[in-house]
């Protein structure tokens, strides 16, 4: 009996800086894809891709990689202000797209591109990679499973010195990380954000704390810094039941969960604070061991031959940037309350 043979999709990527030979070497080895092309607008990124990857054809022009019509799917792993401009040049062409995060520079551009995409059938994946993480994948799963019962808040740390950006400010580069796995957690959809940051050097604010308040009294919270002597990727979360703390950081016990919390047994009892404090066992479930980004974009691989929308699509990274742009209106005042 013949077997089924799968067609592999061919993948252009634009931009080979940091993260984009992450993403060329994982579509480059994944099972039902390859790389058909790099574009890369500097010389000395051209040089590394071509010395890395001989056999794949590299080019100073984006538009021979956007109009090929041996490329099924383009990789947006450039800057977030050129975005927009090639991920709807790419679905113009009938490509489909997997975008960096931030998915754009504001919401009117992710509303477009979204329409655009479903004008034409294609599918878009937003990098949010940590939604792919065996630890994020585990909380999932321990909040659908009603272990730390009704959620209460979500308050995170990503702190470290630099990687300054020249475009856009520390919320815009490290917020998203956490308000993809929110939004992914706590799906339901903000209601009003405040924010304060502060610029010190380069223009762009390097610190900045955001509070993200959402339906049923969840309050959100992130520390993002880019001047922090220290590294620290730490996040806790906490319901009525149980809370945990998932560092990051750790390779092992990346993820705790603490039997604690507060009992109040009769409405009077809040009032002559008759509180009783569980502090009950700590365990530290098994987080499984994956590249995050490889499952992410075998996932993207999938949603394009099945036609489904990926968790991760447009309409995601679209409540992402509605995020963020409150917080930056917030921050502008110092912290006035924005209405997302
Ligand atoms: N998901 C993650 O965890 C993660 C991690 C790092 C970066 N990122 C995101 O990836 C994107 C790129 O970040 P980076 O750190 O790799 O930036 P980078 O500046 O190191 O690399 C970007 C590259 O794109 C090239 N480029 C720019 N415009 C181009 C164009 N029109 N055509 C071809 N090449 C072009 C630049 O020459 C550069 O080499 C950003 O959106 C960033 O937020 C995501």
């Amino acid at each position: 009996m013949l077997s089924e043979r799968k067609s592999t999709m061919n993948f252009g990527v634009i931009g080979f800086g940091y993260w984009g030979p992450n993403i060329v070497r994982n579509l480059s080895t994944l099972e039902g894809s390859r790389v058909a092309m790099i574009a890369e607008t500097a010389p000395n990124a051209r040089l590394r891709a071509a010395k890395a990857y001989p056999q794949i054809p590299v080019t100073a022009d984006t538009n021979e990689l956007l109009t090929s019509t041996g490329i099924d799917a383009v990789a947006v792993i450039t800057p977030v202000w050129t975005h927009y401009d090639l991920a709807r040049a790419a679905l113009l062409n009938g490509k489909h797209v997997f975008v960096e995060k931030p998915f754009t520079s504001n919401s009117s551009q992710a509303e477009e591109l979204i329409e655009l995409a479903h004008s034409k059938n294609l599918r878009i994946m937003v990098d949010h990679t940590f939604l792919f993480t065996g630890a994020v994948q585990l909380i999932n799963q321990l909040m659908d499973e009603g272990t730390l019962g009704k959620l209460f808040y979500y308050d995170s740390t990503r702190v470290n010195l630099g990687l300054f950006q020249h475009d856009i400010n520390v919320l815009w580069d490290l917020a998203p990380h956490d308000l993809s796995i929110m939004d992914f957690l706590i799906k339901s959809e903000p209601e009003a954000v405040v924010a304060t940051g502060q610029s010190h050097l380069n223009g762009h604010e390097d610190i900045a704390f955001m509070t993200v308040y959402f339906p049923d009294n969840v309050l959100a919270h992130i520390s993002v810094n880019w001047l922090s002597p220290v590294k620290v990727r730490t996040t806790r979360i906490g319901g009525d039941k149980r809370m945990l703390v998932w560092n990051d950081l750790e390779a092992d016990e990346k993820i705790k969960v603490y039997d604690k919390g507060v009992d109040i047994t009769t409405q009077e009892g809040v009032y002559k604070l008759l509180v009783s404090y569980r502090s009950g066992d700590m365990w530290a479930p098994q987080v499984r061991q994956v590249e995050a980004l490889r499952e992410e974009l075998a996932y993207f691989i999938a949603c394009i031959n099945t036609g489904q929308e990926p968790i991760n699509g447009g309409p995601a990274g679209l409540r992402v940037i509605k995020m963020l742009e409150a917080a930056t209106r917030s921050m502008e005042q110092r912290g006035t309350l924005i209405y997302v």
